[in-house]
């Protein structure tokens, strides 16, 4: 396995094209999840420097803070709360381009002004989420749901 995460891409999209094979050989060589969400965050920080990048794992019917990267954050959501909470709920991808438009969002920081929420799928069933925070509005598209959706999928 390499140590070294190399960056390259002169678009998001050729980012993530490079980064993906990255993340799926580092992942493939651990199987504890916690590990391997640890290591996906750092990549994720340091390829796109996003504001904050983690994820919550469903422990006892609650969200729970898992491996993260970027400033502290809430550490429990329940089902339904938040774009967390409801990218849990429905089982899928929220793209929020602007947080203070989004009923419900829970403000860890008041620095980040649009989210994305990837959720991980084991047969169907939520296990976790990916959350990622930036501090610029309309940060996050169909390319970054395209990507994070195979990423989460390489850990599901
Ligand atoms: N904003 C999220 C809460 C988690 S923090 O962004 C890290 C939400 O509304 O679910």
């Amino acid at each position: 396995m390499s140590e070294n995460l190399i960056i390259k891409g002169n678009s998001k999209k050729e980012l993530y094209e490079n980064l993906l094979p990255q993340i799926k050989a580092l992942v493939e060589c651990e199987t504890d999840e916690i590990a391997n969400m640890a290591n996906i965050s750092a990549c994720l920080k340091d390829t796109f420097n996003f504001w904050w990048v983690g994820f919550y794992r469903v422990i006892d019917n609650e969200l729970v803070l898992g491996p993260f990267q970027g400033p502290l954050a809430c550490t429990r959501i329940r089902k339904g709360k938040g774009v967390c909470g409801s990218a849990w709920q429905n089982a899928e991808t929220v793209i929020v381009p602007d947080v203070d438009e989004f009923p419900g969002h829970i403000a860890c920081s008041s620095l980040s002004k649009s989210e994305i929420v990837v959720p991980l799928l084991n047969n169907g069933e939520v296990t976790a989420v990916l959350d990622i925070d930036s501090e610029k509005v309309s940060n996050f598209d169909e390319t970054d749901k395209e990507f994070l959706e195979k990423l989460a999928a390489l850990i599901s």
